[in-house]
């Protein structure tokens, strides 16, 4: 089966780790690329991360460095749930690599121009580098199949009532992806918070045995603190956001989904940050996101599993 062609935008971060392992072990995709967003933790942090759990997993891609902070605000980070590392838990191999010298937005460019088909472009963190790339190279915005991300919620947010946290961070950056007519994929806590790892599953991951098994059950195991402390009506599971958005293009029949008109509201008091998604379609509007909010559990921990069952 030929390989899906993607460029993947994360900040390292527990479950941007999860979606590492799974988007290298599922082997379904060519992977051109990592870059780093400043979001969980600082650029430096983030970085270090990708590269570290990229080292354990034995995935030897291009990294790029990208932005340090979001296109127009200070940046907010997320040590109260990654801690202060952004990836507190396992013991981690020191990076087998190094960062390309080229940063994020010219190496994102640089890899569409050489590439002989559209590329997937998946961010799993703020979209700042993104955006940035989308300003600078606007007649290379052709060369992107999809942008599969996570991101937004429908009927709520986790920063503030309303807002997202990938979001929040740079809500500009985010308005201009969505509204930049690339086809893009909406991976929002809706659909996030039902993509549950409870202890069950972190054993069995732990029972793996491999290294990566491991270290993914020691992520899952810190990661689960904040959800069990902050997140009740979640029976004590953990939201596995970001593998959401390579799982989507795994399997897209695992989830439910539809089409709507999203955009991003930047300047409210309450609401700045929150993805406004017409899920009814009241606005009659185009709708430029494909807005996933339900999915198969089993099948989805099914798949991690599997993926994180073949890395060293
Ligand atoms: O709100 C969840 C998102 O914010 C996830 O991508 C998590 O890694 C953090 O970046
Ligand atoms: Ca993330």
């Amino acid at each position: 089966m030929k390989k899906i062609p993607v460029i993947i935008d994360c900040d390292p971060g527990h479950d941007d780790a999860m979606m590492l392992m799974l988007a290298f072990g599922s082997g379904r995709f060519d992977v051109r690329a990592v870059t780093t967003s400043a979001g969980n933790q600082t650029q430096d942090k983030t970085l270090s991360n990708a590269l570290k759990i990229l080292t354990l997993i034995g995935a030897n891609v291009p990294v790029y460095r990208g932005c340090e902070k979001p296109l127009f605000r200070k940046l907010i980070i997320a040590d109260h749930v990654h801690g202060e590392t952004g990836l507190h838990g396992p013991i981690l191999p020191s990076p087998s690599f190094e960062a390309q010298a080229l940063p994020a937005v010219q190496g994102i460019a640089h890899i569409l121009e050489q590439s002989h088909e559209k590329v997937m472009i998946v961010p799993t963190g703020p979209l700042t580098n993104i955006a940035a790339f989308l300003l600078a190279y606007p007649h290379l915005k052709n060369k992107i199949e999809r942008i599969s991300l996570m991101g937004g919620g429908i009927f709520r947010g986790n920063m503030t009532p309303l807002a997202e946290f990938n979001i929040y961070v740079d809500p500009e950056a985010a308005q201009i992806v969505f509204r930049s007519g690339i086809p893009i994929t909406m991976c929002g806590l809706d659909v996030t918070h039902k993509a549950l790892v409870f202890q069950r599953d972190i054993e069995r991951l732990r029972s793996l045995g491999n290294k990566s098994g491991i270290a993914a059950a020691e992520l899952m195991d810190f990661f689960s603190i904040f959800y069990r402390e902050n997140r009740s009506e979640l029976d004590g599971g953990a939201a596995l956001h970001d593998p959401c958005a390579i799982a989507w293009l795994l399997d897209p029949g695992m989830f439910a989904s539809k089409p709507c008109f999203v955009d991003v509201e930047v300047n409210g008091t309450l609401t700045a940050g929150t993805t406004v998604v017409d899920f009814y379609d009241v606005l009659n509007q185009q709708a430029n996101a494909e807005v996933v909010y339900d999915l198969d559990r089993g099948k989805f921990i099914e798949l991690l599993y599997q993926a994180i069952s073949v890395l060293p």
